[in-house]
Order: structure tokens, then sequence, then C-alpha cells
């Protein structure tokens, strides 16, 4: 008998294969993957396959032949990139402090935040941690952040809310309170910030938005980048939709507004006001 006899192959994949789950994310979810990412989409499917017991691209593609099959959604989680931190790209959450600050100063009964592409949680609760800061002994403000995204495993992640320290970074001194570190080195998250946040899985490229809003600030930042230029355009023009006026938008650091639209252009990088 060979010594390798009991050495299972590796899964085989075409460019046609894997072109086809690129072009499958791309008519799920907007996100591109070029060619260039086609070592990518191999990687992160090839678990799966194994898990599966599949010894070949082709074989997973004939198990997805049904679009309704649950099965696309582990495809979907698979190829997105869920990479977020706490308080990343701290001026956006300067900036939202401060519109915090005027709205409670004008007396605002009500608040509604959203995090759009929000990952593990890791920016939809530092939103949290920012509300609660700005609502100090204040009661009677109905606030709340609805976070959401379209990779489940990803919610998950924001149910547990437990983290590793690299997606903690530098943490403001007001929010080091709602994080405590445990004896494997993780952090977990407090439950008072928790409590504020509602998670829904929603398709920003879907057609149903069931969310009515109006929102004071929308934080959907580093997920537009992975979308054609069209698609960019029709998630910003829904998403200014569903602003109040005098309502905020943070992008990524490389993201921007296409198109003439109701918003002026912020002094802090990649953010804007409705008007
Ligand atoms: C890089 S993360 C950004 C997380 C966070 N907003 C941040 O900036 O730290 C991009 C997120 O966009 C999500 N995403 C990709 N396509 C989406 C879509 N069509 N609808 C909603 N979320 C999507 C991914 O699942 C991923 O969690």
């Amino acid at each position: 008998m060979s010594p390798y006899s009991n050495v299972v192959p590796e899964p085989q994949a075409d460019p046609g294969d894997l072109a086809f789950f690129a072009d499958a994310m791309r008519a799920r979810t907007g996100v591109q993957l070029p060619d260039t990412k086609r070592a990518l989409i191999y990687r992160r499917l090839v678990p799966r396959l194994r898990e599966l017991g599949l010894g070949s691209f082709a074989a997973y593609r004939a198990r997805l032949a049904d679009q309704a099959d649950p099965e696309w959604d582990v495809v979907v989680n698979a190829l997105t990139t869920n990479h977020s931190r706490f308080f990343r790209e701290i001026h956006h959450f300067k900036l939202l402090d401060a519109h915090l600050e005027k709205l409670l100063n004008a007396r605002a009964k009500r608040i509604r935040l959203w995090s759009a592409a929000c990952a593990g949680g890791q920016e939809p609760y530092s939103m949290a941690i920012l509300l609660l800061r700005a609502l100090g002994l204040r009661r009677g403000v109905d606030a709340r952040v609805l976070a959401t995204d379209v990779d489940n495993t990803a919610l998950d992640t924001a149910a547990a809310a437990i983290y590793p320290p690299e997606d903690i970074g530098r943490l403001p001194r007001f929010a080091r309170q709602y994080l405590k570190q445990g004896a494997d080195k993780r952090f977990t998250l407090d439950e008072r910030p928790r409590k504020l946040v509602t998670f829904k899985r929603h398709n920003l490229i879907g057609g149903e938005w069931p969310m009515k809003g109006p929102f004071d600030a929308i934080f959907c930042r580093n997920m537009l980048i992975y979308l054609s230029t069209a698609d960019q355009a029709k998630v910003v023009r829904r998403l200014v939709d569903l602003l109040s006026p005098g309502g905020i938008l943070c992008l990524g650091h490389s993201e921007t507004v296409r198109g003439s639209l109701p918003l002026e252009r912020l002094d802090t990088a990649s953010a804007y006001v409705r008007i």
C-alpha cells in the first residue's frame, strides 16, 4: 500500500468554479471579488468542502443548485470580510459625540442610530457606549442603536459580545469601564451598552428595507468599497433617505458619496450632514 493512501487530496477548483462563487457573491450581496481574489475564495470555502466531504468545487456547485438552499448563507458568510475594531476611525465618534450633545441640549426625546454593516458588533457597541456617556443621568430619552449585517455568523459574534484584544485597540478612557478583560485575555462587554443595541440581519443590496427611520446618525463604513460604483450610489441614496435633517452619515475612510444628494460634506473625513 502506498504510504500516501490515507492522505486526503485537496479539493479541486478550476477558474470557472471560482468565478461562479464570485458571481454569486456579487448577485447576492453586491460584494465584488475580482480575479485577483480567486485564491481568497478557494481558501475561505475549502474548509466547508472538507466538512461536507466534497472532493471538488464542481461538486459544491452541484450541491448549491437550489438558489434558496440555506447552504448559500454559509457561502456568503465565508466570503464577507468582517474586520472591525472598537472606536475605529475615532474622528467619527468625536463627531457623533458632539452631535448627541447637540440633540440632547435641544431636548430630543428620541434618538436613533444605525450601524449598517456592523460586523461583529464593535462599531454599534462603540456607538452605544457614546450614547451612555451622552445620556449621563438624563431620564426619559428613548435612545437606541440598530445594527445590521448580511453575515449571520458576524451577528452571532455580536450577540456573544466577547472580543480578542486586537478588536479593542486603544479605547477612549470613558469606554474602558464597559470592557472587562478575562484571564484568557479576551474582553467581555458590559450589559449596559448591550441593552441599547438591536441586531438584525439585513442585506443593503436587497430589495426590501424594513427600517423606517429617521435616524440621527448612520455609520456605513468599510463596506461600500466592496461594491460597484452603481451599487454604492444606490445604497448611499437609500441611507440618506432614512436620515433626519441635520443627521450625520459616516462612511469608511476611502469611501465617498457619488452623485448629487441632500448632503453637506463635513470637515471630518468621509462624514456628511443631511440638509
Ligand atoms: C469590513 S466590515 C466593516 C465593519 C465596520 N463597519 C467597520 O468599519 O469596522 C464589512 C461588513 O460589511 C458586511 N456586508 C457586506 N456586504 C453586505 C451587504 N450587502 N449588506 C450588509 N452588510 C454587508 C460584511 O458582512 C462585513 O461585516
